[in-house]
């Protein structure tokens, strides 16, 4: 997909995934934000290790580039346990699962990433292993073929998906502990991006991190990214020092608005304001006339927009808010200012 492109794309590529390895937290305390699914898994964490047992199976959902898989590390960490971390795709067969699970010792954390595209055999395996500790392989073929069952030490799953929606339903009832991570606010990101440059040594005023979170689309991936980008004007165009003028300069130079909207984003609502006058409209239609893929708009696009309320996703297609309008520069239609004000008073008369 196009997502690795763009400087906004929440997913990581390969060479940032190595280096995202040193902007890390490690225990709990350096973790910032989320504090739903942190102060629970607190107890949870104390409980297991007080009575000596493994930590209940977990599974953590949301978009990319929230915390999940640091999350996951902090958690073994923690407990004082070893993890081992793997993804859906990468266990090809129920062999390749049975290997990884019988070289796991007592507590330790198996971490499966985009859990939802285990395929079905290996998840199958999974089922007996998470409620019993537990497989049962089968031995021979025909009718001399039988079953032994194998013990396994006591672990915990870590599962992490983007789309819960497509995890099977026994699976998901198999979790003891569901996690929903959401995006982050201004200050957790402001505190995530002073951490950072903490770490990689620069020094950034406290108007440069709210501008920097600000555009970050609540994701710390992407705060982390342009941190460094940042880091990299200041340090061609200034004297090292990030400020909000070399902030906005480098974000600019981007192609990042004030809004952390990049030119795709932007496109994607003008399509819908001028070709078909702000919508309801179809997103295969918009997808074909920016020649993007359908799936892509929906999957990397989207979302961040009905987050900042530009767009509406309704029953007849796509809708962009006033808004987008105003972000775009493009006067407001008289007819939904109107709608607009009579929201309003019949609000007012509710009241
Ligand atoms: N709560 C946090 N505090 C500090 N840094 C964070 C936090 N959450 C995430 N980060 C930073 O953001 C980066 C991305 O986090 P991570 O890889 O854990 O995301 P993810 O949810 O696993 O994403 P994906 O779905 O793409 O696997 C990490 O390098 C980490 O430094
Ligand atoms: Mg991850």
């Amino acid at each position: 997909m196009e997502e690795k492109e763009r400087i906004t794309a929440a997913k990581a590529d390969t060479d940032e995934e190595l280096q995202e390895a040193t902007l890390r937290p490690h225990t709990l305390d350096q973790y910032i934000g989320q504090n739903k699914a942190t102060d629970n898994l607190k107890v949870f964490i104390e409980a297991a290790q007080q009575r000596g047992e493994p930590l209940d199976h977990v599974l953590f959902y949301g978009p990319p580039g929230l915390g999940k898989t640091t999350l996951a590390g902090i958690i073994a960490n923690e407990l004082g346990v070893d993890i081992r971390i793997t993804s859906g795709p990468a266990i090809g067969r129920a062999g390749d699962l049975a290997a990884i699970l019988t070289n796991l010792n007592q507590n330790d954390v198996l971490f499966i990433d985009e859990i939802h595209r285990l395929n079905r055999s290996v998840e199958e395996v999974l089922y007996s292993a998470m409620e019993d500790y537990a497989l049962d392989i089968i031995i021979g073929k025909g009718p001399s073929a039988r079953s032994i069952r194998l013990d396994l030490a006591k672990f915990t799953l870590i599962g992490a998906t983007t789309r819960a929606g497509s995890l099977s339903a026994p699976l998901r009832d198999r979790f003891g502990v569901i996690c929903k991570f959401e995006n982050y606010e201004i200050k957790d990101l402001m505190q995530i991006i002073d951490r950072s440059a903490r770490i990689l040594g620069v020094e950034i005023d406290e108007n440069s991190k709210k501008e920097l979170a600000r555009r970050s689309r609540g994701t710390p991936r992407v705060a982390n990214r342009f941190l460094k980008r940042v880091r990299d004007f200041s340090q061609v165009k200034g004297n090292g020092k990030i400020t909000p003028e070399i902030t906005v300069m480098a974000l600019e130079a981007l192609g990042v608005d004030e809004m952390g909207l990049e030119h795709l984003d932007r496109e994607m609502l003008r399509v819908i304001i001028e070709r078909f006058g702000g919508g309801p409209v179809g997103i295969n239609t918009i997808a074909a006339a920016i020649g993007e893929e359908q799936i892509t708009l929906e999957d990397v696009y989207e979302p961040y927009l009905i987050q900042t309320g530009m767009l509406y996703r309704t029953q007849k297609g796509r809708m962009a808010s006033e808004l987008a309008y105003r972000h775009l520069g493009i006067p407001v239609p008289e007819n939904m200012k109107l709608a607009a004000e009579e929201d309003e008073s019949e609000q007012m008369s509710i009241d």
